[in-house]
């Protein structure tokens, strides 16, 4: 009997600390919000239009993140999705955005179906233009600030790529990174950047981040 009362004296004691460590570090309080379009583990929501998360960088997702909040990405009048993301977390703090980056990029990333057929050859081609900033294998550069392109869904993959092309996406003047990938997006006609995706996906060179 003395030692349940000491157990449950322990319990007690250790809630607000658990508490505390759990607000600080596991689990930020907005994450359902993000999980209803991103789907529960993160593995990104076709029907919605809602990229996969899950692994990808911290230092990238808290970038867009801002860049959202700030009205860098999802102003332009043509951005329909760009505009529903920034709506969600216009009101979001920077320290929870940040807390949910890095939440997010704990989470493992699943194999995403292939949905953009094109010439795995051509692609392989294409991809040498693409690895000087995003890794020989796709993983990402943290020092370029390029992300990681393996892991992710492919029809997302492609219109981003729409996106910077028709300067939907890279064209706002404070955007320093976007706009050195629509320099590179404006190099390639559209079946070869489905080509390029295609090699991205379907070799899947590498799914571990930075
Ligand atoms: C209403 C649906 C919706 C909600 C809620 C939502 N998102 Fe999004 N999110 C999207 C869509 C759609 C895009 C793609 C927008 C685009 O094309 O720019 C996106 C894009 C992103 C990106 C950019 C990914 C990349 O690879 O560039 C990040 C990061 C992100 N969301 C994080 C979050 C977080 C964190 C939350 C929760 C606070 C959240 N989202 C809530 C729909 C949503
Ligand atoms: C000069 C460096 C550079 C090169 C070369 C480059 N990229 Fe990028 N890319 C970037 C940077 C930086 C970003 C992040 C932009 C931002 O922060 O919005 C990016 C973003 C992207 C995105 C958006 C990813 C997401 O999650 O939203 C895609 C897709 C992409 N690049 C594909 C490619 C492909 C395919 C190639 C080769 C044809 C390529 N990139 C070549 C620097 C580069």
């Amino acid at each position: 009997m003395i030692r349940l009362r000491v157990f449950i004296a322990i319990i007690f004691l250790a809630i607000p600390y658990t508490k505390l460590f759990a607000d600080a570090v596991s689990e930020p309080s907005s994450i359902i919000l993000c999980q209803s379009c991103h789907g529960y583990q993160f593995q990104g929501n076709k029907d919605l239009n809602a990229p996969a998360l899950a692994g990808l960088s911290q230092w990238y997702s808290y970038r867009q993140l801002l860049n959202y909040k700030n009205g860098i990405r999802g102003t332009n009048p043509e951005d329909i999705l760009g505009q529903t993301m920034r709506l969600s977390i216009l009101n979001i703090s920077d320290a929870e955005l940040n807390a949910l980056a890095a939440y997010i990029s704990k989470i493992a990333s699943q194999k995403q179906e292939i949905s953009i057929k094109g010439d795995v050859g051509t692609g392989k081609f294409v991809f040498e233009h693409c690895m000087s900033c995003h890794g020989e294998f796709g993983e990402g550069d943290k020092t370029i600030g390029a992300p990681r392109l393996t892991g992710q869904s492919d029809w997302y993959l492609y219109q981003q790529l729409i996106n910077f092309q028709k300067g939907i996406r890279g064209q706002h003047p404070n955007d320093l990174y976007g706009r050195q990938m629509k320099d590179m997006a404006d190099m390639f006609n559209d079946q070869m950047l489905k080509d390029v995706i295609n090699y991205i996906t379907v070799t899947n060179m590498s799914i571990n981040d930075d």
